[in-house]
């Protein structure tokens, strides 16, 4: 977020997603104290940040100060000032430094990175850790339900074995054809069962099916509002000790902020309570990309 703030041009529009979640990040800031800046509650929040980059941009010395603070710490004492990291733009590329990005992954992204929605793409870093846990759990049958362009499907498919499976929803055709395009240039395509139709459709055609509790893993990226639908019949086809991964959990810090409440938002953060409520799965929620909770069937 401080990056984003110092390197946003001054004259800049401010979107009001942009405002919200700078109104409490500034609120919080180690910036403001750094600087002996005070925000009254009164003082408009566009003249605020507008302050903040023009004192930064008088002195790179604080500025840097700031940039290096990369650890927060929870409000909440009881944690015992647990200090965790805070993902800076270059302890992002430091850790993209650290990612083994397969060649044709990265040709992938590097074709879509163009087209809109582009920034729907897992990380590679995701990408990553949900082909590793597809190898830590020797996976043979998993579906992904929202490809887009195919970058997390076919990171899935190249740790298949050649016997596995991964049934592939996606309702838009176009990008459908980016993704088998890779699916064959990679070897992979044998592995991928492509799905075009609404995914939970699909879903439930595997139950009639009888498929039931026959895939080990499932990675959950298309609409939010329907994410309790494909958690529920994605419950249905895992067998027991089987990983449901769900992306977007985080929603860019959205779901933490009490002030966003537009319905995406709310979904998710309704999504996240029922899942850490539900004695169905163990969680893990991770920050990683967006935020991905990690659901094991018990
Ligand atoms: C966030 S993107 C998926 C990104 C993908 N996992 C990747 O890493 O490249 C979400 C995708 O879900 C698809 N989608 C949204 N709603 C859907 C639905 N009801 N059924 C099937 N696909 C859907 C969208 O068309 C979009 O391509």
């Amino acid at each position: 977020m401080a990056n984003q703030i110092l390197s946003r041009p001054a004259n800049q529009i401010l979107t009001p997603t942009f405002l919200n979640s700078t109104c409490s990040f500034l609120k919080n800031s180690q910036f403001l104290k750094h600087n002996k800046f005070h925000l009254p509650s009164a003082t408009p929040i566009r003249k605020s940040i507008r302050d903040v980059q023009i004192r930064a941009s008088q002195s790179p010395a604080l500025a840097r100060n700031y940039c290096a603070d990369s650890v927060v710490v929870a409000e909440d004492k009881s944690y015992g000032n647990k200090q965790i990291i805070s993902v800076t733009s270059q302890l992002y590329d430091y850790m993209l430094s650290n990612v083994r990005e397969p060649e044709i992954l990265k040709k992938l992204r590097e074709e879509t990175s163009w087209m809109r929605g582009s920034q729907m793409q897992v990380s590679p870093d995701q990408a990553q850790l949900l082909a590793m846990l597809v190898q830590i759990l020797g996976a043979k049958r998993c579906i992904e339900v929202g490809v887009y362009t195919g970058y997390s499907s076919l990171a899935i498919a190249l740790v298949l074995p050649e016997s596995g499976c991964l049934v592939a929803c996606e309702r838009d055709a176009n990008c459908l054809e980016i993704a088998i395009k890779y699916y064959k240039q990679a070897g992979v395509a044998h592995k991928v069962d492509v799905r075009h139709a609404l995914a939970a459709d699909t879903l439930k055609s595997l139950i009639e099916n009888g498929e039931a509790c026959s895939y080990d893993f499932a990675f959950v990226d298309a609409e939010k509002k329907m994410y309790h639908e494909y958690f529920e019949l994605l419950l249905q086809l895992v067998r027991v000790g089987g990983v449901i991964v769900v992306d977007n959990v985080l929603w860019h810090g959205k779901v933490a902020d009490p002030l966003v409440n537009d319905p995406r938002t709310v979904c998710i953060r309704d999504f996240n309570k029922r899942i850490m409520e539900d004695d169905r799965v163990s969680v893990s929620m991770v920050p990683i990309g967006d935020g991905m909770t990690i659901c094991r069937k018990l």
